[in-house]
């Protein structure tokens, strides 16, 4: 979704916001567009592309000084993507820009009431409906900008992160959010503006995260302060101290952000479970679950509520929930479950799972399930993301920032989170022994080392990719806990290879897939030893005998399965519980490696945006 850059200081602020477009380029966009004040004009260049192709068209077009500025990513909405529809957006009279990530939902009617009093639009933007709605507050109440701002925004209904000067105040830029995120870096006499904090870590580990409903009039050489968007009800800015570092956020010598982070998941696992897991004490501590360890388990229920990977993630904790803490668990589409009026009783807890944190569906349920009366709890992996200040409470999966649209490293330390939840219940309700606790305890505490291990077939994989590279469709399958796993891997493989691919239940194939399948269809088939193993030789045999092509993934020391498939892929055994975490890993090398392939752009894939914030 559409990112946004802002700063005002004493550096130069072009390379600050066009480098900070840059970082925020994981969260998808087609146009990208940026407007600098030089002490006397407002200098603004736009184009559909690339913030290379902006950063190409500003150098000869514009001049790049000024220590003020705005820029913006747009992932399009309201019009297509051109030169015309890219922010910022002018004001008629020139005076104002803005930058917005959102949707203006009654934009139209504004439209016509602002054209009736003369004013003209070039673009087919609710922005730049909404820049000409704070002009013409501005001129009929007499008022600056942040009130302005204020006036206008309680006339508008929809989403949106904005920022906005005006050429006669050009010491300030105001800022306000509502269902979008928007974070301030706070310097020493500068700020900084981003959708999220990597555009300014190398500056400041100081930021704000504005709540929703929030705005700020951000002013040189004054301190910040917060206000209501509703009303005139002032807030002090909670200053947070960043935890991330430059480091985290840069390719650190692998060819893509996706490689990167598919080979951070042991380290990313490790840090999930840190000081959660104590195996030695026999004890799982999560202290969002322990103070609210009751809800828990008084629960007629649990709801799982998510998006996209973080589904499949929720997905894989059912079987989880079920089969070891006997809780009956449901999941569902935040998309589907926010409009389908669901049951929903204050016996419920729900969990939103996000990576981002941002998802809009995802935050929409968790409204409805609060006002429904639902204990919320949050498993997030951005701290301080509007789900985490949302829910009741939560854990964070600590994988670090994940920038490569397509999650690899969030889906495995969600199931982490959710398996160290599990486990606990299941301990606390007396499913599990003292030894069966240990036994399992320390079997987690093994995986690190076994995704190690899975991470070594990487070049058997890339020969495999090399292979079906140019497949049109793909089919994969898997039981049980690896349903979920079949799921992802088909989703890994769509997003960023453009390859259509489905994940069914094995069993699920006779009932009408079976029909896809000729010797031209790849069929990944998740078959490891635990688990329904003779069932998936059986279904092996299904797709083998319609001479479909089988790339297997197995148990270590496999004969049964290796002598049917065409291609094998060996990983450590675990139990079935907490095989995902391993049998995933193939899967995302495999789709990796058939994208790099195919040419395509694995980091940024085509139409996808990281943080979907706008249903
Ligand atoms: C998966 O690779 C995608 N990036 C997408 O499906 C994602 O999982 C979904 O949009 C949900 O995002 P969230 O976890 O940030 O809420």
């Amino acid at each position: 979704m559409c990112g946004i850059v802002g700063y005002i200081g004493y550096r130069d602020a072009y390379p600050i916001i066009v480098k900070g477009l840059q970082r925020l380029e994981y969260r998808g966009y087609d146009s990208a567009g940026i407007a600098l004040y030089d002490g006397t004009d407002i200098n603004l260049s736009k184009t559909k592309g690339k913030v290379e192709d902006l950063r190409n068209k500003s150098k000869s077009t514009i001049s790049l000084e000024g220590n003020l500025g705005i820029g913006h990513t747009r992932w399009a909405t309201h019009g297509v993507p051109n030169d015309v529809n890219s922010h910022p957006h002018y004001s008629n009279s020139g005076d104002l820009v803005i930058i917005h990530n959102g949707i203006i939902e009654n934009y139209e009617s504004i439209k016509k009431a602002l054209t009736e009093r003369g004013y003209t639009f070039t673009s087919d933007t609710d922005t730049e409906v909404l820049v000409n709605l704070i002009e013409e507050v501005q001129k009929t109440e007499d008022v600056m900008l942040g009130q302005a701002v204020q006036i206008a925004l309680n006339q508008v209904v929809g989403a949106y992160a904005i920022a906005v000067f005006d050429i006669k105040k050009p010491d300030e830029i105001v800022v306000a959010k509502l269902g979008s995120p928007l974070a301030i870096g706070i310097g020493e006499n500068e700020f900084f503006i981003a959708s999220d904090a990597s555009p300014f870590i190398e500056f400041t580990n100081n930021a704000v995260y504005l709540k929703d409903e929030e705005m700020a009039i951000i002013r040189l050489g004054k301190e910040i302060k917060l206000r209501k968007i509703q009303n005139d009800a002032v807030a002090y800015p909670n200053i947070l101290e960043l935890q991330m570092n430059l480091e985290e956020i840069e390719k650190g010598g692998y060819d893509h952000f996706m490689l990167k982070e598919i080979y951070e998941q042991p380290r990313a696992i490790l840090d999930t479970y840190r000081g959660r897991l104590l195996a030695d004490q026999g004890l799982i501590k999560m202290a969002g679950v322990d103070q609210n360890l009751e809800k828990f388990l008084n629960a007629n229920r649990i709801i799982i509520v998510a998006c996209g990977t973080s589904w499949h993630a929720g997905l894989v904790a059912e079987y989880i929930f079920e089969d070891l803490a006997r809780i009956p668990v449901e999941v569902e589409y935040a998309s589907e479950f926010r409009y389908r009026n669901p049951v929903i009783t204050d016996k419920d807890v729900i969990i939103a799972i996000s990576q981002s944190g941002e998802t809009a569906d995802t935050l929409a349920a968790i409204k409805l399930a609060k006002e429904k009366g639902a204990f919320v709890f949050g498993v997030c992996n951005v701290v301080g993301s509007s789900i985490a200040r949302e829910t009741d409470a939560g854990a964070y999966t600590h994988a670090g920032p994940e920038i490569g649209v397509a999650s690899t490293k969030a889906f495995t330390t969600q199931i982490t989170v959710l398996t160290l939840l599990a486990l606990k219940l299941a301990k606390e309700k007396g499913e599990f022994s003292e030894s069966q606790f240990h036994e399992v305890l320390t079997e987690l505490e093994t995986i690190p080392s076994k995704v190690k291990k899975a991470l070594e077939s990487n070049a058997l994989i890339e020969i495999i990719a090399d292979v079906y590279k140019d497949s049109p469709n793909c089919l994969y399958l898997g039981r049980g806990y690896n349903f979920p796993v079949a799921l992802e891997g088909a989703l890994k493989l769509k997003e960023i290879s453009y390859i259509h691919a489905e994940g069914y239940p094995a069993a699920e194939m006779k009932h009408g897939p079976i029909a896809l399948i000729d010797e031209q269809m790849p069929v990944v088939v998740i078959a490891t030893k635990k688990g329904h193993y003779e069932k998936i030789v059986s279904n092996i045999q299904e797709i083998k005998s319609r001479k479909g092509k089988i790339i297997a993934i197995v148990t270590e020391g496999d004969e049964q399965v290796t002598q049917l498939a065409d291609h094998v892929v060996e990983i450590p055994e675990t139990s079935e519980s907490l095989s995902p975490l391993v049998t995933t890993i193939p899967l995302q090398l495999l789709s990796y490696h058939i994208a790099v392939m195919r040419n395509c752009n694995v980091d940024q894939p085509r139409n996808l945006a990281k943080s979907v914030t706008v249903e």
